[in-house]
């Protein structure tokens, strides 16, 4: 498949888990793409086989278009600098991917100081608000492309869709980033601007290395989902479709790629 063909990706987080297998997805259909992040290395801690290697060198090095842009997404103007960026490297913005999020531990509500809530809503809804409106305020000023004018994929959780104990302030904050993608969504029907969200499931990157090295956590996370545990390259596929053509009918879904543990 190359269903994004020419196009132009933006993503978050991109140096490492989620972000880097998109990045690295979204380059294989086709993409030139954009990788911001806070440094352009991989979390050490992460399950990546190649963590040395930049993402966006990982692309180049297999023949793909990319540039790696320093932003913060809790910066407003960061954010803009990195569609600034888009347009001026590679000509358009087509799909923007609002990843980058934080997870700081599982902690009861007294434990979670009050720092670490506005940590977590900064980064996971403060950057993803932020980057909705980097994305919009460059897709509305370019013509469609097909059915879309531009299509923009927000990472959120199943931890966004039900309760669960001592993670509250991050329940909060993806939740948060479920229901602007619905309302988005509606606001930006008219503009041909798709908006849609995936809810991953718990899934091997550096953020959740915490589970993955306590075998009984572990054990906890593998009964929480019917289907043996997935990969990175799951949530990537999931965007790719969102970002494709295919989905130029589907806005303000919240895609679950987490193996039945919503169906529960
Ligand atoms: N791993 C999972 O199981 C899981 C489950 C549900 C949701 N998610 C979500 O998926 C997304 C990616 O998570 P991951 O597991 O790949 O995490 P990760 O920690 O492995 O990678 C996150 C990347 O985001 C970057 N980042 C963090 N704060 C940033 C900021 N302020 N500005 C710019 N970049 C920043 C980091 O440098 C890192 O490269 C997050 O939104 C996370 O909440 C992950």
């Amino acid at each position: 498949m190359r269903g994004l063909d020419g196009q132009v990706a933006v993503v978050t987080g991109a140096s490492s888990g989620h972000g880097r297998a998109t990045s690295l997805r979204l380059a294989e259909e086709g993409a030139a793409v954009v990788c911001a992040d806070l440094r352009p290395g991989a979390r050490k801690d992460g399950f990546e086989a190649d963590l040395e290697v930049d993402t966006h060198a990982l692309i180049e090095r297999d023949g793909g278009r990319a540039a790696f842009v320093e932003c913060d997404v809790t910066d407003e103007a960061s954010l803009r600098a990195v569609a600034d960026l888009a347009v001026e490297r590679f000509g358009r913005l087509d799909a923007w991917v609002n990843n980058a999020g934080t997870f700081l531990g599982l902690k009861p509500l007294l434990e979670e100081t009050p720092d670490q809530y506005r940590t977590t809503m900064e980064v996971n809804l403060d950057g993803t608000w932020y980057g909705c409106r980097a994305a919009v305020a460059k897709m509305l000023g370019q013509e469609p492309r097909g059915r879309s004018r531009g299509r923009i994929v927000n990472i959120g959780s199943v931890a966004g869709e039900f309760g669960q104990a001592d993670i509250g302030g991050y329940s909060a904050s993806k939740g948060a980033v479920h229901n602007l993608t619905r309302a988005l969504a509606i606001e930006l029907a008219p503009q041909l601007i798709n908006v849609n969200a995936i809810a991953p499931g718990y899934f091997p990157t550096g953020m959740n290395r915490v589970f993955w090295d306590d075998p009984e956590a572990l054990q906890a996370v593998e009964e929480l989902h019917p289907l043996p545990l997935g990969v990175p390259a799951d949530i990537a596929a999931g965007v790719a479709f969102l970002a494709s053509d295919d989905a130029a009918f589907i806005t303000g879904t919240i895609l679950p790629i987490d193996g039945g543990v919503l169906a529960k």
